[in-house]
């Protein structure tokens, strides 16, 4: 039975109707047209769906609209309201894409990390961004996006 929540995204309260076990992931691209967080597994697995609740990284394919509807939720489209977030700056500076498809949740991963770990070193980046997969194979270039958002 679909009933209605508050969702707070990127700033913004927006209502939204729904079954309370609707994936977040589905109402942020389907109802709220936000597709920075991407469908890869569906299973909670690969990470490509990561967006922010109150600060952290969460899997937006395994997460509750109901649940959800209690924190405040960012998306990729939301590091960039003020221009791109030094995370962002830091895959387009480490050219970090290939496909492009995982980078939603390598960012997300990151931004996440780096908010409660400042100055990590490389073992502490390998181990943030662990699972996160990336199909193309690009890890060499996004350990090196990494470390320069790591400063
Ligand atoms: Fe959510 Fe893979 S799509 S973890």
């Amino acid at each position: 039975m679909a009933v209605s929540f508050f969702l707070t995204v990127n700033g913004h309260r927006h209502e939204v109707t729904a079954a309370a076990d609707t994936p977040l992931l589905t109402v942020l691209r389907n109802d709220l047209g936000l597709n920075g967080p991407k469908y890869g597994c569906g299973l909670g697995e690969c990470g490509a769906c990561t967006v922010l609740l109150d600060g952290r990284a969460a899997r937006s394919c395994v997460m509750r609209v109901d649940t959800a509807s209690r924190y405040a939720i960012t998306t990729l489209e939301g590091l960039a309201l003020d221009g791109p977030d030094p995370v962002q700056q830091a895959f387009v500076t480490a050219q970090a894409a290939q496909c492009g498809y995982c980078l939603n949740g390598m960012v997300m991963t990151l931004r996440a990390f780096l908010n409660t770990t400042p100055n990590p070193d490389e073992r502490a980046l390998k181990e943030a961004l662990r699972y996160n997969l990336c199909r193309c194979g690009t890890h060499v270039e996004i350990m090196r996006a990494a470390r320069i958002a790591a400063g």
